[in-house]
């Protein structure tokens, strides 16, 4: 990174869960960011065990100067329904790692987030789990949220289905409360990360192969977080690898050319068949000044050439190459043959 470029102050909500976890990863890993703290929420797990994981992550990257900040463990108004099916009993995939035994998390995720945006100027906010702590902390405190320099939130979805119901995701459709409440009344635009541009990115088997051979050491951790998601995928929909939703949220702040989007209205359905559904009006019908920027569009190959390069420490030219090879016919968004290759 150039050094006069300005970090980007960030808080992470999060239900660390596998993809979670492997957004944090890139977060840390990324010198455009400087993580103020981390909040957890109930939803892929409890949120005290979600900010157990949190608190592993920062120990594998040597920061646990990072705050976490356990939130709220019930959705506003609905049952807790968490997605341990998917992401193991402990949501890290059930892999065993242990719990940090330097510290523990914090309680009191909702005045954190307000007291750090009160305090500091430019703090983005990438929100990727249920909305719940960012509603409460919003009632509580709406002046702070108008200083927000953006806000970003892996959930929803525009025209691809569910993964929930035929129509909700799972972010949204756990508390579905939470999420109409920040629609409605977030003073900035939500960038909607939803299921259109998540479903494109998924950690195949060959490029976790890749990663082991040029970082057994990572290789290994996310062999062992995330073989119990790729068996989830397999037998519900015979997708070969995983899914890693959460991780393009924060790809997105890094680079937002990395998506494109369209701006509109959205609300979120609170009841009956269709609840958690995300309503984007793309036709102006309601005729409502838009409150998202719901992203339509993605470049799996040049997010995997982002994420590689982070998490793995994947160099060019042999990244494009490999990239080349397991994804021929797509069309890079940068130079596949670039710097050097012709020099070998
Ligand atoms: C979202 O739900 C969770 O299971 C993932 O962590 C992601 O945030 C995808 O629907
Ligand atoms: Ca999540």
């Amino acid at each position: 990174m150039n050094a006069e470029m300005k970090r980007k102050n960030v808080l992470i909500d999060c239900d660390p869960g596998i993809d979670d976890c492997l957004a944090l990863m890139l977060a840390l890993q990324s010198p455009e960011l400087n993580v103020l703290g981390i909040t957890t929420v109930c939803g892929n797990v409890p949120a005290s065990q979600g900010a157990k994981n949190a608190l592993k992550v920062l120990k594998r990257y040597g920061r646990l100067d990072i705050p976490v900040y356990t939130g709220e463990e019930h959705p506003l108004k609905r049952e807790y329904i968490s997605a341990q099916d998917t992401h193991g009993e402990d949501g890290l995939g059930d892999s065993g790692i242990p719990d940090v035994a330097e510290t523990v998390p914090m309680q009191g995720a909702v005045d954190f987030l307000n007291q750090t945006l009160k305090d500091r100027e430019d703090v983005s906010v990438i929100a990727l789990g249920p909305l719940t702590n960012i509603a409460l902390a919003l009632e509580k405190k709406p002046e702070a949220w108008k200083r927000t320099q953006a806000f970003v939130s892996m959930g929803g979805s525009f025209k691809s289905f569910g993964n929930c119901s035929p129509v909700a995701e799972y972010n949204y459709w756990c508390d579905p409360d939470a999420a109409a409440y920040v629609y409605r009344n977030l003073p900035v635009k939500i960038h909607m990360v939803g299921l259109d541009v998540t479903r494109r990115i998924v950690l195949r088997p060959d490029l976790l192969e890749y990663i082991s051979q040029i970082s057994p050491q990572e290789g290994e951790f996310l062999r062992k977080i995330t073989r119990f998601y790729f068996d989830f995928h397999w037998v519900q929909e015979e997708v070969l690898g995983c899914v890693i939703n959460d991780p393009l949220a924060v790809a997105y702040l890094i680079d937002p050319s990395l998506c494109s989007g369209i701006d509109l209205y959205t609300d979120i359905v609170t009841e009956g068949i269709a609840l958690g559904q995300s309503v984007c009006d793309e036709k102006g019908i309601w005729k409502k000044k838009p409150n998202s920027h719901v992203l339509t569009q993605t470049d799996p190959v040049r997010f995997m050439h982002l994420f590689l390069e982070r998490t793995a420490g994947a160099r060019d030219p042999q990244l494009s190459r490999v990239l080349g090879q397991l994804y021929p016919g797509e069309r890079f968004g940068f130079s596949l043959f670039a710097e050097g290759r012709e020099a070998e």
